[in-house]
């Protein structure tokens, strides 16, 4: 769901909340997306920010975290466990894309995510050189549709031009209208987040990030990043591109920590 979606979601249901004192249903009318994830991966996510709520007795768990979620303008996340017979909401500020693959089955849960369905999950990604003394922050992060703003999950390139870059390619020319960017949580986001631009082709760069003058100019974010920026870059209309690359003109490593493309 784009942004705009969110707040409208979050008037509508302010609204019913006021109008009705009866249950409301205001979850439900609201876009969210089932994803399973292990309880203990979310909760430990000591950089996000979270809630753990009592479900009173006799509510309905869906209808009552997904409220409490949806009144909250932080959270990206709920769900409601233990998953048998729920007595908590766990609600969260993680970004958990709905195309997340979990590999620890050992305490999964179906938990529901604000986050749209998004192409670069699906997407292969080269870049340019990664940072040497980082070996965690590997391009490959920008793909698994998690991120809990430690920045071990982002990636960061090496310093030169010739690196500050990344290209996801889509196998095939894909229509979107949103590009999401996120900048790391702490205070070098003003100089390892600054002055990017995103552009779009169907062809390979055969020489990144040089051949990208050749691209379509997606949008761009002049810059500097506060700490945990989300840059949302929109175009006026759905464009179709195989590729989408990101490439940072200020004179310093690059670190993305997430992206979505839908
Ligand atoms: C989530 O919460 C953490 C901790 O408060 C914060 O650093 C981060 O920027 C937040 N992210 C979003 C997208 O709200
Ligand atoms: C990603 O790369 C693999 C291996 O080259 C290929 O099989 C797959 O089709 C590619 N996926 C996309 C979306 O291009
Ligand atoms: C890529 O190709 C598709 C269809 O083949 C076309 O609609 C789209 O405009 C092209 N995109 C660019 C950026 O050239």
């Amino acid at each position: 769901m784009s942004q705009v979606g969110v707040q409208l979601c979050r008037v509508w249901v302010t609204m019913l909340l006021l109008l009705l004192s009866a249950p409301v249903e205001g979850g439900e009318l609201c876009l969210m997306r089932s994803v399973l994830i292990s309880l203990q991966r979310v909760q430990a996510a000591s950089f996000t920010k979270q809630e753990i709520l009592d479900l009173p007795l006799g509510a309905r768990p869906a209808l009552y975290c997904s409220n409490k979620c949806t009144l909250r303008d932080w959270c990206q996340l709920w769900c409601a466990y233990p998953s048998n017979t729920p007595t908590h909401c766990l609600i969260s500020n993680i970004t958990v894309m709905p195309t997340y693959q979990e590999t620890n089955m050992a305490d999964v849960l179906t938990c529901h995510t604000t986050r749209p369905k998004d192409l670069a999950t699906y997407a292969n990604i080269t870049a340019g050189k990664q940072y040497m003394s980082d070996p965690l922050r590997v391009k490959e992060n920008l793909l698994d549709g998690f991120y809990n703003y430690n920045t071990d999950h982002c990636f960061l390139t090496e310093l030169s031009n010739s690196d500050r870059w990344f290209t996801l390619d889509f196998g095939q020319p894909k229509c979107f209208q949103h590009v999401i960017l996120y900048a790391q949580v702490n205070y070098l986001a003003i100089i390892q987040f600054n002055n990017v631009q995103v552009r779009v082709s169907n062809v390979t760069a055969v020489t990144p990030p040089e051949d990208f003058a050749a691209y379509d100019l997606f949008g761009e974010f002049p810059g500097a990043a506060s700490p945990g920026q989300v840059v949302e870059m929109k175009s006026p209309k759905p464009v179709c591109a195989r590729f989408v690359t990101g490439h940072m003109l200020y004179d310093h490593r690059f670190q993305v920590c997430h992206i979505e493309v839908f």
